[in-house]
């Protein structure tokens, strides 16, 4: 047993220099739990501004989390802020950012035409050795890594938001993905505390396919007036049990994002009247109400 470990531990890479491209909600989660285990981690946005809030983002959730690993020492939460906030470092430089980088994470705007900008820059400028991952929560992976000359060590890496506290991760494997980038992915998986499953490549992997037409169906019955967003959202969670109700839950994820992986299921299912993107979204957005990251969705935030 102990040779069968040991050789499947000796066939994935190990990952430790990670880049992270994208600070906002998911970004940032996914660069803070990368550092909380220990990974050195190179988080990218565009300009400094933005990093100095991604930054701030990580501060605040990073103490919730010490709070709750280290509940009576004080001393041992500090030094494990401290210590996660060190292996983090901000930057606007692609180039330099993915030099030494084992993987990189991308969690960028939901953009098929700038994921592949982004993607075919990276490819141009990483070392040979660097995976790449999309965290798209609705694009297909195999679409993104067109544009590169990795496909073998390109996969999907799903994380749910909010990512210090939610524990899954879906790994979704292209057809050209290597075993060896699928093993490193898994493993990374459970090293940054997730449980990792697997997905093939199709829309919305497991979660989303079935959580995001549920949250349209949801914001239809508000539409039609049959019930008010907190009946909904009350009904929910008393009476099915989910820790967040649908309208609460869709500014959560943030308007832009849901509303952007619903035009694009219909423009390539459309005939699936569960893809239909709701009206109600669409006026939201045009008001730049994107949910909680802006202050104010279907509700207000303080
Ligand atoms: N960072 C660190 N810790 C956090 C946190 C954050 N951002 N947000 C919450 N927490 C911690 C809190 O500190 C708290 O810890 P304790 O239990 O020790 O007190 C715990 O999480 C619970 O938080 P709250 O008491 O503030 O509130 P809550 O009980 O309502 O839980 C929630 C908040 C975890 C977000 C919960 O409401 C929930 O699970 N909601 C559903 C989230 C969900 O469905 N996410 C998936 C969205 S879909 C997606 O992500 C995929 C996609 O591609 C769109
Ligand atoms: P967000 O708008 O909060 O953050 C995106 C960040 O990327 C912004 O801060 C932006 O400045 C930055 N950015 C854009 N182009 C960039 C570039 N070329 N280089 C560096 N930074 C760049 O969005 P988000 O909610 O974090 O979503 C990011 C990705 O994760 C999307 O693909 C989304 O579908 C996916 N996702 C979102 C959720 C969710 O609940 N919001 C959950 C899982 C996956």
């Amino acid at each position: 047993i102990k040779r069968g470990l040991s050789t499947s531990s000796a066939m994935s890479a190990v990952i430790k220099n990670v880049t992270v491209i994208g600070g906002g909600l998911m970004g940032s989660g996914i660069a803070q739990v990368a550092a909380q285990t220990g990974h050195n981690v190179t988080l990218v946005e565009v300009n400094a501004d933005l990093i100095k809030k991604a930054e701030s983002g990580i501060a605040k959730s990073l103490s919730r989390v010490a709070k709750k690993l280290y509940k009576d020492d004080p001393q041992a939460a500090e030094k494990f802020i401290a210590e996660s906030q060190s292996r983090i470092k901000g930057s606007t430089d692609i180039a330099d950012a993915v030099k030494d980088s084992d993987l990189v994470v991308e969690a960028i705007v939901e953009n098929l035409e700038v994921k592949h900008k982004l993607f075919k820059n990276l490819d141009a400028v990483a070392p040979p050795k660097t995976m790449f991952a999309s965290n798209t929560s609705s694009l297909s992976i195999g679409e993104i890594a067109s544009v590169t000359n990795r496909k073998d060590r390109f996969g999907g890496l799903h994380f749910f938001n909010p990512v210090p506290v939610m524990k899954l991760l879906e790994v979704v494997r292209i057809p050209e993905t290597s075993d060896e980038t699928y093993e490193a992915f898994m493993a990374w998986g459970k090293a940054v505390g997730k449980t990792c499953v697997t997905c093939k490549d199709t829309p919305g992997f497991i979660v989303n396919r079935l959580l995001v037409p549920y949250v349209a169906e949801a914001i239809r019955m508000m539409e039609r007036g049959d019930a008010s967003p907190r009946d909904i959202d009350t009904a929910m969670k008393l009476g099915a049990g989910y820790p967040m109700g649908p309208i609460e839950l869709s500014d959560y994820v943030g308007h832009d994002t849901s509303y952007s992986i619903l035009v694009g299921w219909q423009k390539k299912f459309p005939d699936n009247p569960l893809f239909v993107p709701n009206e109600s979204v669409k006026k939201l957005i045009d008001e730049k109400k994107l949910g909680l990251k802006t202050g104010e969705g279907f509700y207000k935030y303080s």
